[in-house]
């Protein structure tokens, strides 16, 4: 057995096909939630079999229609339906019984700093933010923007708007001043709310000073409401600024949610594209709760009564709106929610929590899951990790090494691994294991969930052979070819934008181009490959190309700049800029001109886009037509043979760059 394991391994990841699967143990699938049944239902009448989904919720009015495609690409599902979401994640549980069960752990970075909330008092706390919004003016159809850490009082941020019909935009804490401002303006929020401050690894840091520096002189802000968390000193704009503690806690406890379209806008999440300009994804009500819901119960086979989930995510980023506030919640889950870094106040931490709650169900990223790799196992080891019965990933590739060494250390070489592949536009998850049902191969996200389908295509919409096997690595385009309830309506404000991203590169077929590259498997399984567009992925975070080089040229030392994702062990891929500078300034120091670079971007967009090297060159690969070639400097800075170069204007810019580098 150990033998088998090791040569697994060092095949490695060049070869990523291996002949053999893990299937479920008999155990787990006897008692999973989706059976094979669930792809004959999909497959039978999808729709119908959407519908069925559908009604896992609780509607005001229930729909009798359940797609209207007919203006593609803008879908409307379950149209003539309305539901509350709010009252689907919090008070139908309530009124079910289970009020007492406990929907959040919540864990604070510092130690024994945690919280207990019951399905009952998150009604109650989700009812008096509610009537706190209202107060201050809010509205159905206005925008919040959300600039928290993982504090409770986020989730009920959240929860409150949805009840009211006012979208969120929630903004990554991690974010800075600069790229808060842009999604302020863009979506033209009127409220924002934040937190005083947040601790990073121990220490209590400022907050809400950069919203200060994001509203000064904007015009749609119309108040600014600040959880206490820190304590720490802060500015204070009088009328403009009011504590969460004095509007909330004084606010009445009932609050009776209104019933809205299905199709009414749940909120905005900006993500980055091809273009510097983020792009702020539109999701609305039904369909998006409907695959939420039905994913998160079917993917990680939630049993509502006795798992302990716990979602690593962010709410800063799509995972944490998924998995960790709608599909937890509207299944009347109890989930973990731990406000702080893996690393804090040791490695232990993430250990510690599973052990201390008994996890059941542990969902995080690989790069995570890379980082423990390398710390070794001594640690894990340390802990009782047995509560663990299901394992998932997710936002970028997982390589077949970490995929066996988390299904060893954290699954005790037992528990089914779930790879879930989706995008912030797909809304949830689309392309997974079913864990009681599918034999998964590692690194691969397996077939389209039962009522999703999935082709990878060559240029010209031909699906590709499944089963081209070993060896024979052919790839192609990953797209959507048929419309699914929770995808993205559209981008804020500009539906030329949405359907030129999405919909033109197959607009002859209608499909949807989801960005990435994958190829078929010998059993027809997809492997994704990653994004084959400018936009990178580091430590499962989408950063664009366009928005670093634009921070970078934004400094006055610069005249050009270019970047590239370069591959890298622990973040998938790492930042790599190549700028030429303004010729005052090639006296100046190289090394502090590339701290002051990398600190500029830092301050733009955040700390996460921070190059990992800036190389100062003295032209750029450039193509006849002007176009940086970022391919050829994909190759460079992976150490690589230069790739076809003969489109180059002059090809012996590369001998001045290398000796840059
Ligand atoms: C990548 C995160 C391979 C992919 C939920 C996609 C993945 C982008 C996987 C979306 C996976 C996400 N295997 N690649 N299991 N999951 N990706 O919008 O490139 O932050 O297009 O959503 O992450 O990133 P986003």
């Amino acid at each position: 057995m150990q033998r088998w394991v090791t040569t697994l391994t060092s095949m490695s990841d060049t070869n990523t096909e291996v002949s053999s699967a893990y299937p479920p143990s008999a155990e787990f699938a006897e008692n999973a939630n989706a059976t094979e049944e669930l792809y004959r239902t999909a497959e039978a009448d999808r729709l119908a079999f959407w519908a069925e989904q559908a009604n896992r919720l609780s509607w005001a009015t229930p729909f009798t229609e359940v797609l209207d495609w007919s203006e593609a690409p803008f879908a409307k599902w379950f149209a003539d339906g309305k539901l509350n979401v709010s009252y689907n994640c919090v008070d139908r549980h309530v009124e079910a019984g289970n009020g007492d069960r406990v929907a959040i752990h919540w864990v604070g970075e510092p130690v024994d700093d945690a919280r207990t909330i019951t399905y009952a008092e998150l009604k109650d706390e989700v009812s008096r933010a509610a009537n706190a919004l209202t107060e201050l003016g809010l509205v159905s159809g206005d925008r919040v923007a959300i600039y928290m850490p993982m504090v409770p009082e986020a989730i009920v941020a959240m929860l409150a708007c949805a009840r009211l019909g006012v979208m969120h935009s929630v903004v990554f804490a991690g974010y800075s001043a600069s790229a808060l401002r842009a999604r302020i303006d863009d979506a033209e929020a009127k409220l924002v709310i934040t937190t005083d401050g947040q601790y990073r690894r121990g220490k209590a840091v400022s907050l809400k000073t950069a919203v200060d520096e994001a509203v000064a002189g904007q015009g749609t802000v119309e108040h600014v409401v600040v959880v206490r968390r820190t304590g720490i000193d802060i500015e204070w704009s009088d009328g403009r600024d009011v504590w969460w503690h004095d509007v909330v806690d004084a606010a009445s406890e009932d609050h009776t949610p209104a019933a809205f379209d299905a199709e009414h806008p749940l909120f905005l999440l900006y993500t980055s594209g091809t273009t510097g300009k983020p792009k702020g994804i539109v999701h609305t009500s039904g369909g998006y709760l409907t695959q939420t819901s039905y994913t998160h119960y079917n993917v990680f086979d939630i049993k509502p009564e006795t798992d302990v989930y716990w979602c690593t995510a962010d709410i800063g980023w799509v995972t944490g709106h998924t998995y960790l506030v709608y599909g937890p919640l509207s299944n009347g889950a109890t989930q973990v929610v731990y406000e702080g870094t893996p690393a804090s106040p040791t490695e232990h931490r993430h250990f510690e929590i599973i052990e201390k709650y008994g996890v059941t169900i542990y969902y995080t990223a690989p790069t995570l899951i890379r980082t423990f790799m390398k710390l070794g196992r001594q640690i894990p080891a340390e802990h009782d990790l047995s509560s663990l019965r299901l394992l998932g990933s997710v936002g970028e590739p997982i390589n077949p090494e970490a995929w066996r060494w988390y299904r060893t250390v954290f699954g005790a070489d037992s528990t089914p691994i779930v790879d879930t592949w989706w995008q912030t536009e797909t809304g949830s998850i689309m392309i997974s294991p079913l864990p009681g049902v599918t034999d998964t191969k590692p690194g691969s996200a397996m077939t389209p969930l039962p009522g999703i389908s999935a082709k990878i295509v060559d240029d010209d919409g031909n699906q590709l052979e499944p089963g081209t096997g070993h060896g024979e690595q052919v790839s192609g385009y990953l797209v959507l070819d048929k419309p699914w309830p929770s995808m993205l309506r559209g981008i804020w404000g500009d539906p030329d934008r949405f359907k030129e991203t999405y919909w033109s590169r197959f607009a002859e077929q209608g499909w949807y181009f989801a960005g990435d590259g994958a190829r078929y498997g010998s059993d027809g399984e997809i492997w994704v490959l990653g994004r084959i567009d400018d936009v990178m992925n580091v430590s499962g975070h989408r950063i664009s190309t366009a928005e670093v080089e634009s921070a970078l040229v934004g400094h006055s030392g610069v005249a050009e700049a270019a970047v590239v994702g370069a591959s890298d062990d622990t973040t998938g891929q790492a930042i790599c800029a190549f700028v030429i500078l303004k010729a005052r300034f090639a006296d100046e120091d190289r090394d502090d001109m590339v701290n002051e670079l990398r600190k500029q971007v830092a301050t733009e967009i955040s700390p996460i886009a921070r190059p990992r090297e800036i190389h100062v060159v003295p032209e750029l690969p450039k193509t006849r037509s002007g176009k940086i070639m970022r391919r050829l400097l994909r190759d460079v800075a992976e150490g690589r043979e230069l790739g076809d170069t003969s489109t180059l204007l002059d090809p012996s810019v590369f001998e001045a760059i290398r000796a840059s580098k």
